[in-house]
């Protein structure tokens, strides 16, 4: 299939002149810069890794986000992967709306945690029971203090490249603030890599409390796990007594219903999900067997609670999410329209002589800037960031809106047409071209 179709489409592509509309003395960047640390609240929207100034968005609708000075942005952050039905769709909406007049926070169970509870329980069966969080950083903390309190031991295997939220443990070696008694519990293994793990394993596993992996990674970008990883990596784990945590915050309810658990058929003994399952709201959720999960207070000893913990309306927006899902699943068709920017954007950069690597999984992909394919986080990090930048850049002024860092994914939606698509594809032509006459003065 031909879908690149260079020069072509470029007449139709709306140019919201962000950085003309949108200066480095904007009143409100200033006075956000003057109120907030950075002009934000969550370092990647910076757009610093990108050497770019922040973007401020007021409003969005399917595929399409608006900022304040009425350019309009074509969407592939989507709420960083929460918002697979596109930005408001109808009915996350609409349940939203019959919900407000009844009241925002009843600081009792509400009907709507127990709905949302079966519906993710009825689509991932190593899910028996589930309990709340308001972020995926809270649940990846608590799944690793019930693992810590079920085995009985402190340490914990992480691998390299994966992110599972700001808590201590996991972010150890990577922030400054965090005690070397704590970080010294966190260990780490290079992505898919084998032979570190059956090693690892070997000399530590009857040590170790959890491995925490997310079963695609996202957080370094898109990459796969190699053929039989996961799956090993079961059988070492079950072998020595260690559970085995599925962060699939990201992946969940993005790879098919099942999540990326059922998609490689590995069974992991806890599961975390966010950002889907609040349809656009906050929350977090981990879950597991029920043996396991009363564990937890009140049943068990092992706390966790919060005064937002199923706050109603995450659990409306996320009700009305999974039951459109799996209503209609939207799955093959989205495969169908990333299988078609993949394509468009390598033909693209091949025909401009850019060196690409894209790594993708449902419809959840990666552009590398570089030679060879891209398999772990070094290779990850062996990209041409520059280049990177430079792209994105090109983008932007085009009016795509992709993540600005290399080490993120960019997410399609069911409001995604093939329209859109062929949209970025004319872009990113224009963006690998003016990388490749620059490259070539
Ligand atoms: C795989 C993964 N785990 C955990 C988290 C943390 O979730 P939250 O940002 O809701 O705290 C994220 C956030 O992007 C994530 O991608």
């Amino acid at each position: 299939m031909r879908i690149v179709d260079c020069g072509l489409n470029m007449t139709k592509i709306r140019n919201p002149k962000s950085e003309i509309r949108n200066p480095n003395r904007s009143p409100s960047l200033e006075e956000a810069q003057r109120y907030l640390v950075g002009g934000v609240n969550s370092p990647v929207r910076s757009f610093r890794q990108i050497g770019a100034e922040p973007l401020m968005l007021v409003r969005a609708q399917g595929a399409e986000a608006h900022d304040a000075a009425g350019g309009t942005w074509l969407d592939f952050i989507m709420g960083w992967g929460s918002l697979i039905l596109g930005h408001r769709h109808p009915a996350v909406t609409r349940a939203l709306r019959q919900a407000l007049p009844s009241g925002t926070l009843m600081g009792l169970t509400h009907p709507a945690e127990v709905e949302l509870a079966r519906l993710i329980t009825e689509a991932v069966p190593s899910v028996e029971q589930v309990r709340f969080t308001v972020s995926g950083t809270e649940a990846c903390m608590t799944a690793i203090r019930l693992a810590r309190a079920q085995t009985g031991r402190t340490t914990i295997l992480t691998v390299d490249g994966c992110y599972h939220g700001h808590s201590d443990s996991l972010m150890a070696r990577k922030s400054a603030g965090i005690p070397e008694a704590l970080a010294q519990d966190t260990m780490t293994v290079p992505w898919s890599d084998l032979e570190a793990l059956e090693g690892v394993m070997r000399r530590l596993g009857d040590a170790l409390a959890c491995v925490v992996i997310e079963p695609v990674a996202a957080n370094m970008g898109v990459v796969t796990p190699a053929p039989g990883y996961l799956a090993r990596l079961r059988e070492l784990t079950r072998r020595h007594g260690v559970l085995l945590i599925f962060d699939e915050v990201v992946t969940g309810f993005r790879l098919g219903l099942g999540s990326a658990q059922g998609r490689y058929g590995v069974t992991p003994d806890l599961t975390i999900f966010g950002k889907i399952i609040g349809g656009g709201l906050p929350i977090g959720v981990v879950g597991g067997p029920r043996r396991l999960m009363q564990r937890l207070a009140p049943e068990g000893e092992v706390f966790h609670g919060g005064t937002f913990a199923g706050h109603p309306l995450s659990m409306i927006a996320g009700i009305s999410t999974l039951k459109e899902l799996s209503a209609h699943p939207p799955y093959e068709r989205l495969e169908r329209v990333t299988e078609r920017l993949v394509g468009g954007l390598s033909e693209a950069a091949s025909r401009f002589g850019v060196s690409i690597q894209i790594n993708w999984a449902g419809s959840m992909l990666t552009v590398f800037f570089a030679e060879t394919p891209v398999r772990n986080f070094a290779e990850v990090q062996a990209s041409h960031r520059q280049r990177f930048a430079q792209w994105a850049h090109a983008l932007r002024l085009q009016g795509i809106l992709i993540p600005p860092s290399p080490f993120e994914a960019l997410f399609l939606s069911s409001a995604h047409t093939p329209a859109h698509v062929d949209r970025f594809i004319s872009a990113a032509c224009e963006a690998f071209r003016a990388m490749s006459s620059r490259n070539h003065r």
